[in-house]
């Protein structure tokens, strides 16, 4: 029998420990903010947005918004960033991507202090992962970790399969399972014969983008897999890259989606700002 690996309830575990310490916090005059940056209305992006404005209140979180028209320049962007970082009322800053196509969107994540970066995504950051010695990670993968310890899934020794090669995902996922002292190999569209190197996964990250691509015959009896994809499936319904029902009954535990790895991915950004202002609070 398979254990579901129940990323809701583990994400609300996370979040009543941040509460417990941003009140801590609090109670000795130093509150926490995080300031969202939003341009245009893409709708996805206003979903987000809401929801990392909810949680942020859910822990105690100060949370603002800048949501700035479709047409702001990158000098106006810039500028709004530069005061950010210089605010000391201000503890993380998140620009919410994609950005409208005039932006150079390196460019202004670069521009981002990296001691306010809560996406971890400024070279500084994603260089200190590479290290090894990282404060604030990428939210995803830090979810992931954080799902595998609360299941008290062995990492040291064993064969990690990710598949996905992306900077926000595949990549430092894979620093941090090697981190844990994890065999790690990373798969993406020009792999020849994923399935023989997924078939060898102890543990399977599927980062992919494609709606039930890994199959019950790509996957290893007794497997942990987690399923980091969000897609819609030909009924428009929520999935992820991973077709659970196939899969599932191999696996030793496996997550849902949804359920699985989103709340933790939106928990990690709770702790990621909680982590950013400690460092500035001098704790
Ligand atoms: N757009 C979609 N996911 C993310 C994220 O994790 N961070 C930011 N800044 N933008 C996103």
């Amino acid at each position: 029998m398979y254990r579901i690996i129940d990323g809701k309830k583990t994400a609300e575990q996370v979040l009543n420990k941040i509460a417990v310490e941003v009140k801590e916090l609090k109670d000795n005059s130093k509150d926490i903010a995080l300031a969202v940056i939003i341009v245009g209305d893409n709708p996805a992006s206003r979903v987000y947005v809401n929801n990392k404005k909810k949680d942020c209140a859910l822990v105690g979180i100060e949370s603002y918004e800048y949501a700035l028209p479709a047409d702001t320049s990158q000098e106006e962007l810039l500028a709004l960033i530069d005061e950010l970082n210089q605010r000391k009322d201000i503890n993380g800053i998140l620009c919410q991507l994609p950005l409208p196509g005039h932006f150079d969107e390196k460019a202004v994540l670069n521009a981002i202090s990296p001691q306010k970066d809560v996406d971890a995504f400024h070279p500084v950051n994603v260089g200190h992962i590479m290290i090894g010695d990282c404060l604030l990670l990428p939210c995803t993968p830090a979810g992931v970790m954080e799902l595998l310890k609360a299941y008290d899934i062995p990492i040291a020794g064993r064969h990690c399969v990710i598949i996905g090669r992306s900077n926000i995902v595949g990549k430092p996922m894979a620093m941090l399972m090697l981190k844990e002292n994890a065999t790690v190999t990373v798969c993406h569209s020009k792999t020849v014969d994923l399935a023989g190197i997924t078939r060898q996964a102890d543990i399977l990250i599927a980062a992919v983008g494609q709606a039930k691509m890994i199959k019950a015959d790509m996957v290893k009896e007794g497997a942990v897999v987690i399923d980091v994809g969000m897609n819609r499936d030909e009924n428009s319904k929520l999935c992820g890259d991973v077709d659970f029902d196939g899969v599932a009954p191999k696996t030793s535990a496996i997550t849902p989606v949804p359920g699985g790895v989103g709340p933790m991915t939106r928990a990690m950004l709770l702790a990621n700002t909680l982590t950013a202002a400690k460092v500035q609070f001098g704790e």
